[in-house]
């Protein structure tokens, strides 16, 4: 959406500004100026954003999710992708070529080519990479689902293709973090038992709950320079979750050989409601506790896509849902900033470029989660990023 569609809410604002301005220029006389309330909050009429991540302290990353995969939509064979990533990132994050079925096809086979060309573009655009994600239960070639063998040869199976992606990247410093771990802790209400406890998974049936130490070990070994992060979703709502996550977190600290972990990823694939912005926050508070850092790794705010299941709300992505977008945009980075001292920040990255691109399209038509529609023009979520990131208008 281009910001010249923006006059709706130019014009009130300015007429009232000008209201604003006669009343005082004639000493307060006129009697209708008074009764003229300020909004809490005016919108932002404009799109100003040169530059987004330049917005960010320095040496905090600001990054976004890419396809490289097909041709009709790969960031290297964009000029219109290209253009966003070049001005607005700092960081990428492959959305899926990096992920163990892409990067692992057969057991002794791996394939670098696209993840490769990816950490190429990021290395000539000046540009870092966030690694996602090692050891996962979705994405899986099929032969590790099928893999058969004892504690000590899944350990080994999983270990060995930990190092050998690891240390393919190890050398130019382009992938300087990881999600080692994703998703390893199952939501209370789609578990069984209800509790929030490891998710079953051939690397928990088969290794056991060491499997985690055991990757995070591997990835360090492979790479002492990358940091490595736990990445989990909904753990910025689901206290309970959050809970687990941490536990596991102070185990690792405790261990009488400590496990390697720099750092929790909260994805953040959240609505505009859920979670409540009080719940972002204390969560945030709770994670910095354990001194690592903290990142952002997959924000994006659907409309249509609640985790509560609501029916739809959205059939049209109107202006005025674009400003609750922005505003809540504005409030999820701004809760990052206040609870996330400095130098715990992980950064901030976003799932995807452009609405058209977006992965909740494939399950509903009617999504525009991101900083940019289906056209690669900047829509009122970037600048309320931007805000979020600068502590406001
Ligand atoms: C998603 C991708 O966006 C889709 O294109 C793909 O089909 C499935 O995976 N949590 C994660 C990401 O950690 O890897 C997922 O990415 C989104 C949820």
């Amino acid at each position: 959406m281009n910001h010249s569609s923006w006059p709706g809410f130019t014009t009130p604002f300015v007429a009232m500004v000008v209201l604003l301005i006669l009343s005082s220029c004639a000493g307060g006389d006129i009697g209708t100026s008074k009764s003229i309330p300020l909004p809490d909050s005016a919108p932002t009429p404009v799109i100003d954003v040169q530059n987004l991540h330049f917005l960010a302290p320095e040496g905090m990353p600001v990054g976004v999710a890419v396809k490289v995969g097909r041709p009709t939509n790969s960031v290297l064979k964009s000029m219109d992708r290209q253009a966003i990533v070049d001005k607005h990132f700092s960081q990428i994050t492959a959305e899926n070529i990096m992920k163990p079925g892409y990067l692992h096809p057969a057991e002794n086979t791996f394939f670098f080519d696209h993840a490769d060309a990816l950490v190429d573009y990021a290395a000539s655009h000046d540009k870092t990479v966030h690694g996602h994600t090692l050891i996962w239960h979705q994405r899986l070639p099929n032969w590790m689902n099928t893999f058969s063998g004892d504690t000590a040869a899944w350990t080994f199976m999983m270990t060995n293709h930990i190092t050998e992606i690891v240390s393919h990247f190890a050398a130019d410093d382009i992938v300087v973090s990881w999600d080692v771990v994703n998703e390893a802790f199952a939501n209370s209400d789609d578990d069984r038992d209800g509790r929030n406890d490891l998710r079953d998974t051939i690397w928990l049936e088969n290794i056991g709950a060491d499997y985690l130490a055991a990757a995070f070990r591997a990835a360090n070994a492979a790479d002492p320079n990358a940091e490595l992060y736990y990445n989990d979703y909904d753990i910025s709502g689901v206290p309970a979750k959050l809970r687990a996550v941490l536990d596991l977190v102070d185990q690792f600290q405790n261990d009488p050989n400590p496990v390697p972990i720099h750092g929790i990823g909260f994805q953040m694939h959240v609505s505009l409601t859920w979670p409540d912005i009080k719940q972002i926050r204390k969560s945030f508070a709770l994670a910095v506790t354990t001194g690592l850092k903290i990142k952002i790794t997959e924000l994006d705010i659907a409309l249509n896509t609640d985790r509560s299941r609501n029916p739809m709300s959205f059939a049209e992505f109107t202006d005025a849902v674009a400003v609750q977008q922005q505003e809540r945009y504005e409030a999820i980075v701004a809760a990052y900033m206040d609870m996330v001292p400095e130098a715990q920040r992980g950064g901030i990255s976003v799932w995807g470029i452009a609405d058209s691109d977006n992965w909740l399209r494939r399950h509903n038509a009617l999504e525009w989660p991101l900083l940019f529609d289906d056209n690669f023009e900047s829509k009122p979520a970037l600048q309320g990023i931007a805000d979020g990131l600068t502590g406001g208008r």
